[in-house]
């Protein structure tokens, strides 16, 4: 039988058909564990620190440039280990009970209604730190929380953060490794560096 443009036609629809039935998503969801092991809930409050505390304490908010305003707030690590830190809420874009790493999210201060965000992750610094100040949902705060690549204990799930506007429908289609940025003694948190590992703990 000779191909007629209408077995051809019939062949690209079941082409069609057989590459949208491929799951846009490879794997299973992967969970997020605290320092215990336990589950990270989505939307509630959790400090994040280095897996070893001895190379500084937790992650906190301050007003470094000492400008005397409320917002922006820089995202810094704070110097001495026995502090933990702020708590932070890590909120996935659609209802979930527990976070999800590879997903996108805004990541909030308990007591204040603003998010993480970055002004321009390809710019040199101030302008690639992480401030306070961002809207939900949007590509200034869009985030994901990736397994760290190679963990510094096997025993702990520790983890990096992922700066990524293009998921969130802007800019490049890349996603920035958020880490650490050190000027002036103080730590910050910025678009481009070596990786910042952490781990969850739980607020108390
Ligand atoms: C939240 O408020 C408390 C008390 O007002 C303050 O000590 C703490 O630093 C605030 N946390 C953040 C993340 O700003
Ligand atoms: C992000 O970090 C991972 C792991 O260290 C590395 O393989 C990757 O190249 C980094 N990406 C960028 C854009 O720097």
């Amino acid at each position: 039988m000779k191909p007629t443009i209408l077995s051809y036609v019939a062949f690209l629809l079941v082409l069609i058909f057989a590459t949208q039935s491929i799951p846009p998503t490879t794997g299973a969801d992967n969970f997020v564990y605290d320092v215990k092991g336990n589950k990270v809930s989505n939307d509630a409050p959790y400090s994040i620190g280095p897996v070893i505390w001895a190379k500084g304490g937790g992650i906190k908010l301050t007003d470094t440039k000492n400008t005397k305003k409320m917002c922006p707030l820089y995202v810094v690590q704070d110097p001495a280990e026995v502090n933990k830190g702020d708590q932070f809420t890590f909120t996935l874009i659609g209802k979930q009970k527990y976070l999800l790493t590879s997903r996108i999210l805004s990541i909030g201060s308990c007591n204040m209604s603003t998010y993480w965000q970055i002004n321009d992750p390809e710019a040199k610094a101030p302008s690639n730190l992480v401030t306070t100040g961002g809207y939900f949902d949007t590509a200034a705060t869009c985030f994901q929380v990736v397994d760290y690549p190679k963990p510094t204990s096997p025993k702990m799930h520790s983890y990096m953060l992922q700066y990524c506007p293009w998921m969130c429908g802007a800019g490049p289609r890349s996603c920035f490794n958020i880490s650490s940025y050190e000027d002036k003694g103080v730590r910050y948190l910025a678009s481009s560096g070596t990786p910042f590992e952490f781990v969850f703990q739980k607020a108390k």
